[in-house]
């Protein structure tokens, strides 16, 4: 298989790259290759390169830069997939659309599954919907929704903890969202699995298991066998953030469950094998 992977120079988009070239032939492409917000390169790189799957991993994704400048959230996130939707359309190739948790509103207390409405209170999260919603018009697609992601490639959370821990900083984490945590690399086997199998549609990938940002990051200490005292956790209302958090976002896995796929491994063993990695 051709895979193209926009936003490969992300956090996730060098795992998608990594893992998928240990099976496939995959075109890398930052933003220097294809900006795209602009239709142009976007529709004539897929044409050129023949893709048979262009995996949309590219996104303003931070939500308070998204709730500052909702503009350019939204040229990047729905104009982008826009672009990159109409060059599949003439091309052929299905999209991959990597998506988050953001768009569940997070005030309900049990987990939410594919099958659950979203209803996303941020502009971040009201983008990358408009940008599921715009993929699932292709006749082959698939959404996956992936959440607070950790791994190789890209400065990350997990590697923020273990720098401020090991100079003994403090670091201050919201104690009250609690969602799952995602290893790229584990999340890239996993999208590779379905995408091989040919079985499109909606999945949430993240390793198993809930936990909070402040949980998080005092178990990556623990784990770097660092001193866990400054880790702190602290309501993400006295955090001073602008874009809103959710409270609960945690995702069940439940059509990789149903369509027999093998599951991504519990949040600690992937945080450990991240960190002793590292
Ligand atoms: N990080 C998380 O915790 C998280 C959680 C849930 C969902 N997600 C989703 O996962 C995906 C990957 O996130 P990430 O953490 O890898 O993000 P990231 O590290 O910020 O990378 C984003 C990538 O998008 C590229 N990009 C931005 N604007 C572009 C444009 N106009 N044209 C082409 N490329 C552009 C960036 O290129 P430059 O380097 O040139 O700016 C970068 O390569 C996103 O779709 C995000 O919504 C992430």
């Amino acid at each position: 298989m051709k895979v193209a992977v926009t936003g490969a120079t992300g956090l996730f988009g060098y795992a998608l790259v990594r893992v998928f070239g240990e099976r496939h032939d995959v075109v890398p492409l930052g933003r220097a290759e294809a900006d795209i917000t602009d239709a142009y390169p976007v529709r004539s790189g897929l044409e050129r390169l023949l893709a048979d799957v262009g995996i949309r991993s590219a996104a303003i994704r931070d939500l308070d830069i998204s709730d500052e400048n909702p503009a350019e959230a939204f040229r990047v996130n729905v104009h982008g997939t826009r672009n990159v939707v109409g060059a599949a359309q003439s091309t052929g190739a299905a999209v991959a659309y990597i998506s988050t948790d953001a768009v569940f509103d997070g005030q309900r207390e049990l987990p939410y599954d594919e099958t659950d409405v979203p209803i996303p209170p941020t502009v971040y999260g009201r983008t990358k919907l408009r940008g599921e919603q715009i993929t699932a018009q292709l006749p082959r697609y698939w959404i996956f929704r992936v959440s607070v992601l950790f791994g190789p490639g890209k400065i990350n959370m997990v590697d923020k903890v273990l720098e401020a821990a090991s100079y003994s900083r403090e670091y201050v984490a919201p104690s009250d969202q609690v969602a799952n945590a995602t290893y790229t690399l584990d999340a890239a086997v996993t999208i590779r699995d379905v995408i091989e199998s040919g079985r499109c549609g909606t999945y949430h990938v993240a390793n198993q298991g809930a936990v909070s940002r402040s949980e998080l990051a005092r178990r990556a200490a623990e784990i770097a066998g660092l001193d866990t005292v400054k880790v702190i956790g602290m309501p993400s209302a006295q955090m001073g953030r602008r874009a809103q958090r959710p409270k609960q976002s945690v995702m069940l896995l439940r059509a990789l469950k149903e369509g027999g796929f093998a599951l991504p491994r519990p949040w600690p063993e992937a945080l450990e094998a991240y960190i002793r990695s590292r």
